[in-house]
C-alpha cells in the first residue's frame, strides 16, 4: 500500500520510521518531510493546506492512505475534503474530520464536550467582547494563578498563566482585541489545576480504541522548567508516577467516556487522540485534547510500540481496531531535543549538521532539517530528537545524552535535565 504522510517534524520522521518496518508498505511519500524522512521515502514539496494539489498527488501516485501528522490540515477539513469527492472517497485518511478536529481547534468546543460527557476538567467560562465583564467577574472571584486560553489554534502560544488579577484583566482585553488574531476573539478562562502533567494517547476508529504508551513532555526551554514555552524539549515514556491505578482511572474516567461521547455526538473519528492530563493526587483531569500524536511524544511512544503501525492504521480505517492487539516494549524511552540557539525566539537556519553517523545506540529523528547540496542543514527551531531505549530511565537517558553531545551544529542547545524530576518516583 502506498502511503502519504503529512508533516515535517520529528513526529513525522518517527511515524515514517515505524511505517517503514511494515511489510504492507509500498511506497512512502512525505509532504513536505525533512532530511530524515528523505532516507525512508520520497519527500514531496506540497503545501499542506493545498488540498487540491494533495488530492492530485494522491491520485497520480496511486496512494491508498494519507496519514495526517499535524493538526492544521485536520482543523481545516482535509478528511472531509477527501470524503466528499467521489474519486477520493476510497482513500483512507488517518485523522478526524473537521468536527472531530474541533476538539483541538476550539478550546470552548472541547470544554463543552467534556462537560456534556462528564469528563473531569477545570471549571471554565467562555468569553467574547460581548460578555467581557463576566470574564472580569470570573477572574475576581477566583484565586491566582489565572489561566487564559485563546479559543482557536495559536501555534502553541495561546495559553497564558498569570499571577496578578490586574494583569489577567489586561491580557483578557488584549486577547479579545486580537492579541492572537482570530484565535483569541474568544477566550476560555479556567481554574488553575494543581498537580503534575502527563499525556495519554489512543488510536481509535470511533468505536473501539487502543491505548498507546503514555509520556511526559518537557515544554519549557530552560532547565528546571524555566523560560519560555516551546513545542517540547524532550520526553520520557513510560511515566513512573503513572501507576496502574492512575492509568485505570485515566481509561475509565477520560478515555472511555471520550470515545463514547464521540459516538453519542455522532462524530466519526479515525485517528489519534492525545489527552493532555493533570494528575492531582492520583486523579486525572483533562487539560486539553489534541487530534494527533505529540511532538516529541511520538519520538518516545512509537519506539516502544512492538506492533505494525500500518496494520493498525489499516484496521482503524476499516473499523476493525477491536480485532488488533498492541504490544508494548517494556523499556524506557527518553528523547532529548537538539534545538537552534535562540529558539523559541529568533534563531538562524542553514547551519551544517555533522557527526550524525558517529552516534551509537540511539534513534536519530530529524525535525527542522533539510538537505542542501550534499549537506544536512538546520531548517527550524527544533532540529533533531535523539531517542534511546534502555532498561531504565538512567540507562536510556545516558545513551541519549551521549549522542546529543556527538551531533554538532552551530548554536546547538539542549536541556540537560530531561527525566531528572522523575527519578524520585522510581
Ligand atoms: P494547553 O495548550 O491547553 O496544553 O496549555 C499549555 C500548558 O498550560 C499546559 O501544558 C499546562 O502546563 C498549562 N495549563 C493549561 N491549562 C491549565 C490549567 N487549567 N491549570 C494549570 N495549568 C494549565
Ligand atoms: N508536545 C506537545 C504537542 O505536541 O502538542
Amino acid at each position: 500500500m502506498n502511503v502519504l504522510l503529512l508533516g515535517s517534524g520529528g513526529r513525522e520522521h518517527a511515524i515514517a520510521w515505524k511505517l517503514s518496518q511494515s511489510k504492507k508498505l509500498g511506497k512512502l511519500f512525505i509532504a513536505p518531510g525533512n532530511a530524515g524522512t528523505a532516507t525512508l521515502g520520497i519527500n514531496a514539496d506540497i503545501a499542506l493546506n493545498d488540498f487540491e494539489a494533495l488530492a492530485k498527488f494522491v491520485i497520480d501516485e496511486n496512494i491508498s492512505m494519507v496519514v495526517v501528522g499535524l493538526e492544521d490540515p485536520l482543523v481545516n477539513g482535509i478528511t472531509d475534503y477527501f470524503g466528499n469527492k467521489p474519486e477520493l472517497q476510497k482513500i483512507r485518511i488517518i485523522g478526524p474530520g473537521k468536527i472531530g478536529a474541533t476538539l483541538e481547534g476550539s478550546k470552548e468546543f472541547a470544554k463543552e464536550f467534556m462537560v456534556r460527557h462528564n469528563i473531569p476538567t477545570a471549571a471554565y467560562i467562555s468569553i467574547t467582547a460581548e460578555n467581557i465583564n463576566e470574564g472580569f467577574r470570573f477572574l475576581e472571584n477566583n484565586n491566582p494563578p489565572f489561566v487564559l486560553k485563546a479559543d482557536g489554534l495559536a501555534a502553541g502560544k495561546g495559553v497564558l498563566i498569570i499571577d496578578s488579577l490586574e494583569k489577567a484583566k489586561a491580557e483578557l482585553s488584549d486577547m479579545l482585541n486580537g492579541k492572537f488574531g482570530q484565535a483569541s476573539k474568544k477566550v476560555v478562562i479556567e481554574e488553575f489545576l494543581q498537580g503534575i502533567e502527563m499525556s495519554a494517547f489512543v488510536l481509535t476508529d470511533g468505536k473501539s480504541y487502543k491505548i498507546l504508551p503514555e509520556a511526559k513532555d518537557y515544554k519549557r526551554a530552560g532547565e528546571g522548567d524555566t523560560g519560555l514555552n516551546t513545542g517540547g524539549m524532550g520526553c520520557v515514556s513510560p511515566v513512573p508516577f503513572a501507576d496502574n491505578d492512575f492509568l485505570k482511572k485515566v481509561e475509565e474516567r477520560v478515555i472511555a467516556p471520550t470515545i463514547a461521547g464521540l459516538q453519542k455526538d455522532k462524530i466519526a473519528y479515525t485517528g489519534f487522540i492525545f489527552f493532555g492530563l493533570m494528575n492531582n493526587n492520583g486523579n486525572p483531569s483533562v487539560i486539553e485534547y489534541n487530534v494527533r500524536l505529540g511532538d516529541p511524544e511520538a519520538e518516545v511512544v512509537l519506539p516502544r510500540l512492538n506492533t505494525d503501525l500500518l496494520e493498525l492504521f489499516i484496521a482503524a480505517s476499516e473499523q476493525r481496531l477491536n480485532e488488533t492487539k498492541i504490544e508494548t516494549i517494556n523499556q524506557t524511552c527518553v528523547t532529548v531535543m537538539l534545538v537552534s540557539g535562540g529558539y523559541p525566539g529568533n534563531y538562524d537556519k542553514g547551519k551544517e549538521i555533522t557527526n550524525i553517523e558517529n552516534t551509537i545506540g540511539s534513534l536519530i529523528f530529524h525535525a527542522g532539517t533539510k538537505i542542501s547540496g550534499n549537506k544536512v542543514v538546520t531548517n527550524g527551531g527544533r532540529v533533531i530528537s535523539v531517542s534511546s531505549l534502555g532498561e531504565s530511565l538512567a540507562v536510556a537517558s545516558e545513551k541519549s545524552y551521549y549522542n546529543a553531545s556527538i551531533i554538532q551544529f552551530d548554536g546547538k542547545y539542549y536541556r540537560k535535565d530531561i527525566g531528572q524530576d522523575l527519578l524520585k518516583y522510581i
